[in-house]
């Protein structure tokens, strides 16, 4: 195919990217439940890459597995796909590795693509995040205490704190976080894992929650920033650096730590596209469900530019000339 390098990233993509992760969720899901997290994650990786490697564009992992030395496939800086534009990636194959291995709800699949320098490439490390949907968006502040930033999100939906549920991971660096949360009278969903499709999840309406605050791993914020900035919501972070090795980093990358990064700091992306599958069931997304010959997946599209959000409800067939019975 000829390529034209100024061509519509968004267009080229937008059909295309659904199959990167409906494939690593149909490979990851094949070992839910049976206890091994590396097997996952090693699956979901080896078919997502497969599929990248198959795309129009000349691709660099921004947000990947780990290092080049640390991680085999989907490094940061490995570059993928047959040829065209230049773009950036950022993936994580699978979001909430334990909670696969243990066949828990709430595992996703997920990857971002945006022109060349779209995404940031935020290192490994922890990151504090207050996520809300479109309309808090702008209204609230890292900054502010918890009881304000509620009170903020209570009035622009139109209801009261006690009618709120913020997510927030289940881990004890929160412990004061989810006092002062209830304590100001909101419920908590406390979730094992998987802080991107929760950040997600606020932006859509019906899913039962409405913030999410907490610590999470830095570059599962850029992916959310990316499906937050193509649905209106808002994510804002301020890395958390553990130690001077972590601080230097940042340094490096010209990042303040004292900073609040914003839904556009983290991906100021012209063109994004977002695709997140689900792996086991969730409240956004159903799980990868097999029957006999196939597999039915669901996933979460959506384009920046483009202005689409897609709810992808696909069915597999295994075998070609496989006799199904397609429920609806
Ligand atoms: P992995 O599946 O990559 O292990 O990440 C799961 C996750 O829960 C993320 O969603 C979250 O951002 C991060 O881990 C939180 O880190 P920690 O488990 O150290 O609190």
């Amino acid at each position: 195919m000829e390529v034209n390098v100024d061509m519509d990233i968004e267009r080229l993509l937008v059909l295309e990217i659904a199959r990167v992760t409906e494939q690593a969720a149909l490979a990851a899901s094949r070992l839910a439940g049976m206890g091994d997290k590396e097997a996952v994650d090693a699956a979901g990786t080896e078919a997502m890459r497969q599929v990248l490697s198959e795309l129009p564009i000349r691709g660099r992992v921004v947000i990947g597995e780990g290092e080049m030395d640390e991680a085999p496939m989907l490094y940061i800086g490995e570059v993928l796909g047959r040829g065209g534009p230049e773009v950036d990636i950022a993936v994580d194959p699978v979001e909430g590795t334990n909670i696969t291995a243990k066949g828990l709800p709430n595992a996703i699949t997920v990857i971002a693509i945006s022109e060349k320098g779209g995404l940031v490439g935020a290192p490994d490390m922890y990151m504090q995040k207050l996520v809300v949907g479109p309309p808090a968006a702008g209204k609230v502040s890292l900054d502010y205490p918890v009881e304000a930033n509620l009170r903020i999100i209570a009035d622009a939906l139109q209801r009261k704190v006690e009618d709120l549920v913020v997510v927030i991971l289940d881990r004890p660096r929160h412990e004061r976080l989810i006092k002062e949360v209830r304590q100001a009278g909101a419920r908590v969903k406390l979730i094992a894992d998987g802080d991107v499709v929760a950040a997600v999840a606020v932006a859509v309406r019906g899913t039962g929650v409405h913030a999410m605050m907490g610590s999470g791993g830095a570059p599962e914020g850029v992916l959310a920033a990316a499906a937050l900035k193509c649905m209106g919501g808002e994510i804002q972070g301020r890395f958390l650096p553990e130690n001077e090795e972590q601080r230097q980093r940042l340094r490096a990358m010209g990042v303040d730590e004292n900073r609040i990064y914003r839904t556009n700091d983290l991906a100021p992306g012209q063109q994004i596209v977002f695709s997140a599958t689900g792996i086991t069931h969730g409240e956004l997304l159903e799980g990868v469900r097999y029957f006999g010959g196939g597999a039915r997946t669901h996933s979460i599209v959506m384009g920046y530019k483009t202005r689409v959000v897609r709810f992808i409800d696909s069915i597999h067939l295994f075998e070609s000339g496989a006799r199904v019975n397609i429920r609806v």
